[in-house]
């Protein structure tokens, strides 16, 4: 049977098109951009409610927490404040990340064996309101083992090394991605995958085996400006005319 991997989108970098005018244009839509993001086939819509708000707004959570069609994944760093709104606006799912303010997306993977304790307490709070947890890690047993330990309902292993690497080396992060998925799927969590995955490695992963979800942001806000910009400019000159 043909595995069925379900496609989330991050439309965080929409909200950072936004936000570089410093929020006050009315465009793009967050609420817009979602539905076309569902309409091309999204399965799933996916924001990082940054401490910093350098895109998704705390006013973004909110509109999509009530009014988004398909399910809501948040990703947020293990804070009391972000379990604290988790917990208020209830999207599906939460993803934990690592996060520091100077990185310019987020950096590796979180460390769940040192934060074990914390995390827990955060997985249990969540899960306690129905929230599904998973936890965004490098490819690394130790990492596997603690996510399971947390509770956590799924991993999503970070490809963003993966993609960047070539030869040699390439192959050794795939291979650790397989081991990965293959222990995840075994301990009885689901498996996603996400970070920097475009139209060339998205055929490649999915062959991961137990690959349930792929969250993708990056490149699709970039192909859209690129295949999207001769309508939008068309439109533009058919008013001035
Ligand atoms: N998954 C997680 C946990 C992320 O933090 C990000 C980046 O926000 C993504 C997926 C999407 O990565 P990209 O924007 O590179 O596709």
């Amino acid at each position: 049977m043909k595995k069925k991997i379900r496609l989330g989108v991050n439309i965080d970098h929409a909200a950072t098109l936004r936000q570089v005018r410093g929020g006050t244009t009315p465009y793009p839509d967050i609420l817009n951009i979602a539905n076309l993001a569902i309409q091309g086939g999204a399965e799933q819509i996916t924001i990082h409610l940054r401490e910093d708000r350098r895109h998704i707004q705390t006013k973004d959570l909110v509109i999509l927490a009530k009014k988004c069609s398909v399910p809501l994944n948040l990703e947020m760093a293990s804070t009391d404040e972000m379990v604290r709104l988790a917990r208020k606006y209830k999207p599906d799912w939460v993803c934990m990340v690592p996060e520091k303010r100077q990185e310019l997306t987020t950096e590796g993977g979180l460390d769940v064996y040192k934060g074990l304790r914390k995390i827990s307490l955060q997985v249990e709070r969540l899960q306690m309101i129905g929230i599904e947890v998973s936890m965004f890690i490098e490819p690394n047993p130790i990492q596997i083992q603690a996510s399971f330990d947390s509770g956590a309902d799924a991993v999503e292993l970070h490809t963003g090394k993966w993609v960047r690497l070539r030869g040699r080396a390439r192959k050794y992060e795939w291979n650790r991605l397989i081991n990965a998925a293959e222990m995840a799927h075994q301990l009885g969590m689901s498996v996603h995958a996400g970070h920097g995955l475009d139209y060339q490695t998205a055929k490649e992963i999915k062959k991961l085996p137990y690959l349930q979800e792929v969250n993708i942001g990056h490149s699709l806000i970039c192909y859209s400006l690129e295949e999207g910009l001769c309508s939008s400019v068309r439109r533009m000159k058919s008013i001035l005319r």
